[in-house]
């Protein structure tokens, strides 16, 4: 009977239940479309044993019922408890690991201060491995625990500490984009802490490249390394040339601030009389993989490059309060279709959560359209128009993060890799309350993204393998 109905349904879906790993039952969101939503109740995901996403089946689907039979009949399927939703797993598109010891210190200097006092002091610690082993597989767990699968992390100008971060995110089975830091400017960067040269910083790197790329255990490349320039000031041109070849050579991400502060765009048009934008596409490092952190002072001669090469943008809400001097122009780079995700920029702000990015997000978007300045008549205060909605917020921190990156994570589809989380609503843990007859299913993402904590995050899967 078991054998029978398995092989009947195997053939109607043309799938073989021995290629699967598992299936989910589950009530669902995720964020196909920009700026909309889906809820699936009873959403029926099928993972292969490679960890993908083999098809999904919606409950109004003709086969839906008899798949549920057969495969819970077949041992293959999990089904997650009503009031517990599935959603995709988070992307941080900016994190510097380092600094994680960091969070929460200073974030009242201006940023030339705060990276002078703070962070080169600290980041340069991690030139032993010991201290840095410690130290990134807490970020990672962490990450993971409050529901970030995949993050893409600024390490140190170590190379060989950041293979100790790449190492740790793969034992812990987080996806990861880990950068070995380039800063080579001797005006900009202190002496305690630069490279020695560009020959040997590009040496190193390149190493670096193929180190993480052959660590046993990541054929399938769950950690990739990303080439890493500082930003504009901390780095002198042969070095981004150099870095910009690798970036061709090995067909690789690249990550690095970008326009963060009128300090960091007024020094790109006194060195170079250009963007930032501009000098890193003439550097050669921008791709359909690249993460420009920030992003503030752009016009429409960067966005119309930044579409034209698929670059993209990691939006750092918070930290963008403390440090851009300018609010963040999300509207227009949405409606830009311009690739753009969140980023934490741990410890340029010291929330480790992507929900609480995309909580600021929408915040930064509603002070920038009312505006700031109490004096001044309404009319002329803000940006009118400019808000964006929790929906938005989500598709980046998940779909739109995935889209910057080029990999196929953030929603539920075939094809795309099984990064989920499961979120559960708690009346003894954390402040995340659902009253059903109150809450429709919209109310429910909006409550998930602006109240959920850790002790809500209760299942972790990347790849199909739970880590938590
Ligand atoms: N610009 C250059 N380095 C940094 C950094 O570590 N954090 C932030 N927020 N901005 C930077
Ligand atoms: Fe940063």
């Amino acid at each position: 009977m078991t054998n029978s109905l398995t092989h009947f349904i195997e053939e109607r879906m043309m799938i073989d239940f021995t290629t699967l790993r598992f299936a989910l039952l589950a009530d669902t969101f995720h964020c196909p479309v920009k700026g909309d939503f889906e809820f699936n109740v009873d959403f029926l995901i099928l993972v292969n044993h490679q960890g993908d996403i083999a098809d999904t089946v919606k409950a109004d689907d003709t086969h839906h019922a008899d798949m549920v039979v057969a495969l819970r009949e077949a041992g293959k399927l999990e089904v997650l408890p009503k009031g517990q939703y599935l959603m995709p797993g988070l992307v941080d598109l900016h994190c510097h690991a380092p600094q994680w010891p960091q969070a929460g210190k200073g974030l009242d200097l201006p940023l030339f201060d705060w990276l002078q006092n703070y962070t080169f002091p600290l980041e340069n610690r991690y030139a032993d491995n010991a201290f840095a082993a410690n130290i990134y597989q807490d970020v990672s767990r962490t990450l993971l625990a409050n529901g970030t699968t995949s993050a893409v992390y600024f390490a140190s100008i170590h190379r060989e500490s950041t293979e100790v971060l790449a190492q740790s995110c793969l034992e812990l089975g987080q996806r990861a984009f880990v950068g070995k830091v380039n800063m080579d400017n001797q005006e900009q960067c202190p002496d305690f802490y630069r490279e020695n040269s560009v020959e040997q910083a590009l040496y190193e790197t390149e190493l670096f490249v193929n180190n993480v790329r052959g660590l046993a255990g990541n054929e399938g490349g769950l950690v990739k390394p990303v080439i890493t320039p500082r930003f504009v000031p901390s780095c002198t041109d042969p070095m981004l040339k150099g870095l910009g070849e690798l970036v061709q050579k090995y067909d690789l991400h690249m990550q690095t601030h970008c326009s963060e502060s009128d300090w960091a765009r007024d020094y790109s048009i006194e060195r170079y009389g250009m963007s930032d934008i501009a000098i890193y596409a003439e550097a050669g490092l921008l791709n359909n993989k690249s993460v420009l952190a920030h992003s503030i002072f752009i016009d429409e001669k960067d966005i119309a490059m930044l579409n034209q090469l698929g670059a993209g943008i990691g939006h750092c809400p918070l930290s963008n309060m403390y440090f851009a001097n300018a609010a963040m122009q999300t509207r227009e780079l949405l409606d830009a279709n311009v690739r753009v995700g969140l980023g934490s920029d741990i410890a340029g702000a010291p929330s480790p959560s992507i929900f609480r990015a995309c909580f600021d997000a929408v915040t930064h978007s509603r002070v920038r359209e009312d505006g700031v300045d109490c004096h001044l008549p309404a009319d002329q205060r803000g940006v009118s128009g400019s808000r964006i909605s929790y929906l938005e917020s989500f598709w980046m921190a998940t779909n739109g993060g995935g889209q910057v990156l080029n990999e196929k994570i953030g929603v539920f589809a075939s094809d795309y890799h099984f990064d989920a989380i499961v979120v559960s609503p708690d009346s003894e843990r954390g402040n995340l309350r659902v009253w059903p007859e109150m809450d429709s299913p919209r109310d429910i993402l909006e409550k998930i993204i602006s109240l959920s904590q850790t002790d809500n995050i209760s299942k972790v899967w990347v790849q199909g393998k739970q880590v938590r």
